[in-house]
């Protein structure tokens, strides 16, 4: 703009035309009003549309059901109570990268709904519009679901089915999902948010179901990796398929990184409901509660002839936990990755409790890498979400071995430790038949932290089993014995005697009762009644730094 073309704005108004008055005949200056709108018209045009995007292309929607996959809303409709989904940005696109607009909702369908008649809110990617890939459009639905999740205080799910980065929208579609994983940090610990994978789940896709809380896969169709089998060709020239590289068993029983793994996509969703159940709205409200009642009184016989009186037969702990929640029901986190450690999510008296319990059945139930990694991302989503913890206790010690040490068995052993000693919530101890050494102290101890600590009358807590104990510290006398395997047995005795029941840990305060194993179900329900309104404040700061 030039200097005079300046000074034609700056005109004095003086120079400006008269203004109109009352009276004054209008001049004819604004352009002929267009034709009244047809309103039938209009709301059949909305319909068509409506209709088009809603149904989708039919050839990708039969591609989809050929696959074995359901498409975005067939899911929704199977998750949430029927009726009761709100969609957002349903008509939302991408402009174009030169070949046009992307289609309506851009791959993505958003909203809310109820389960339960409890809100929700959710997203399901559209495998059938550009393979669910994620652009600008997608990724901003996707971070708007996520803003009302947190501002509402209410659950978010994803499902997701996506073939990654959308290619043509080169560094847009990294920094939509740089959205996602900054709003997924910022929520955790806030909602619980799950991730349920359906289909392929590539690239930057992986990122958000491993931040997620809990995330569920489908055998056959969900596949988790960050570069696929091409890629893992190209690069370093093994051969793999899909499922091989990162289908539901690999992430279920090898890398942790799915919580839950259904048989099909039906059996998924029910699931999530459940799980949704079990789940405050948010880090500030309780759990629902559900009737119930009389859990205080209720005594299980069976739960004396579950455990063996010995030391080191085995049992199934999954039983244990049967008898001592309400209705046998309960839900597994992670079952199929360090078994040897069960974590799953119940109630006790109607109200939802999280319960840690050693396996007796795998490894003796000892505790390794993978097991205190699987017991801390645990013990840490109970304490965020105000969940109260009961821990059943029957523990060798930690694995010992070179494989052992040198993958970090003690870095993440102090993950579990350090989950524990930072819980807040409501924590019951039950030791039901052995805790040895440094197991003992990180099974939710007296000494980390535990509210309330029960044993069973056949317990042995020490620093380690009787045999071991001798053979170390009588190791001179027992060498020098004429009959050594006599003076052991003797030695074995006298400490068992001394050191190896309950009562020598409850007469010094480690130990509150020392409780009849029928009543346990009891002992359970009557103390996280007792502990209902726990709260502790701990002293400020920005965050601990876990050992992650
Ligand atoms: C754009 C994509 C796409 C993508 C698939 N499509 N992935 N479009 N960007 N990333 C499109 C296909 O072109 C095709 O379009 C339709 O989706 C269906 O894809 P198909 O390949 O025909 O389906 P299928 O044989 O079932 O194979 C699915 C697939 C494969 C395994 C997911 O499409 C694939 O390998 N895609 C690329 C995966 C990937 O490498 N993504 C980028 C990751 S990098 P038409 O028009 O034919 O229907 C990444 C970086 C982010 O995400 C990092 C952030 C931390």
């Amino acid at each position: 703009m030039t200097i005079s073309e300046l000074d034609t704005l700056t005109t004095p108004a003086r120079d400006l035309p008269p203004l109109r008055t009352a009276g004054t005949p209008q001049e004819p200056t604004a352009p002929p009003a267009p034709p009244p709108r047809d309103m039938r018209a209009a709301m059949r045009e909305r319909e068509e549309l409506r209709e088009r995007i809603v149904t989708g292309r039919p050839d990708a929607v039969d591609r989809q059901h050929r696959l074995g996959k359901r498409t975005a809303r067939e899911r929704l409709e199977l998750l949430l109570d029927p009726g009761t989904f709100v969609e957002v940005d349903l008509y939302r696109r991408h402009p174009g990268t030169g070949s046009g607009p992307t289609q309506h909702t851009d791959g993505v369908v958003a909203g809310g709904g109820m389960i339960d008649g409890r809100t929700v809110f959710v997203y399901a990617q559209d495998f059938t519009i550009s393979g669910g890939s994620l652009g600008s459009a997608h990724a901003a639905k996707i971070h708007k679901v996520l803003d009302l999740a947190v501002e509402t205080g209410a659950p978010v799910i994803a499902l997701n089915d996506s073939g990654g980065a959308r290619i043509q929208e080169g560094v847009m579609a990294l920094d939509g999902y740089g959205g996602i994983f900054r709003r997924q940090v910022a929520a955790s610990g806030v909602i619980p948010q799950i991730s349920v994978v359906l289909g392929p789940c590539a690239g930057g896709a992986a990122y958000s179901p491993a931040l997620a809380d809990f995330t569920f896969m489908v055998r056959g169709t969900a596949q988790l990796y960050l570069t696929g089998p091409d890629v893992v060709r190209a690069v370093t020239g093994e051969q793999v398929s899909h499922a091989e590289l990162g289908g539901a068993e690999v992430h279920s029983a090898r890398s942790g990184l799915a919580s839950f793994v259904a048989e099909d996509e039906e059996s998924c969703l029910a699931d999530v409901r459940y799980l949704v159940s079990l789940l405050p709205d948010n880090n500030l409200d309780p759990a629902p509660v559900y009737p119930a009642g009389g859990a205080g009184a209720d005594r299980r016989p069976a739960l004396a002839e579950i455990v063996p009186a010995e030391p080191n037969k085995p049992y199934d702990m999954r039983e244990v936990i049967a008898e001592v929640v309400d209705d046998g029901e309960f839900l597994e986190v992670h079952e199929h990755w360090a078994p040897n450690v069960l974590c799953a999510l119940a109630r006790v008296d109607g109200q939802s409790v999280g319960v840690v319990g050693n396996q007796p059945l795998v490894l003796a139930g000892v505790l390794d890498t993978a097991a205190s990694q699987k017991a801390a991302r645990f013990v840490r989503f109970c304490d965020a979400f105000g969940i109260p913890l009961v821990t059943l206790v029957d523990v060798p010690g930690f694995l010992p071995g070179t494989e052992q040490e040198h993958t970090g068995a003690i870095r993440h052993g102090a993950k579990l430790l350090y989950a524990y000693c930072e819980a807040s919530v409501p924590r019951v101890q039950v030791i039901l038949r052995k805790a040895y050494g440094g197991a003992y102290i990180v099974m939710d101890s007296r000494s980390i932290g535990c509210d309330l600590s029960l044993a069973w009358p056949t317990n042995e807590i020490a620093v380690m089993g009787a045999e071991g104990a001798v053979n170390v510290i009588h190791r001179r006398e027992l060498a020098a014995a004429a009959d050594p395997d006599r003076l052991r047995a003797r030695l074995v005795a006298e400490y068992s005697a001394e050191l190896a029941h309950p009562y020598f840990a409850a007469e010094r305060g480690l130990v509150d009762d020392v409780i009849d194993p029928v009543d346990t179900r009891g002992a359970i329900a009557r103390g996280l009644e007792l502990l209902r309104r726990k709260r502790r404040s701990a002293p400020q700061r920005k965050h601990g730094n876990v050992p992650l």
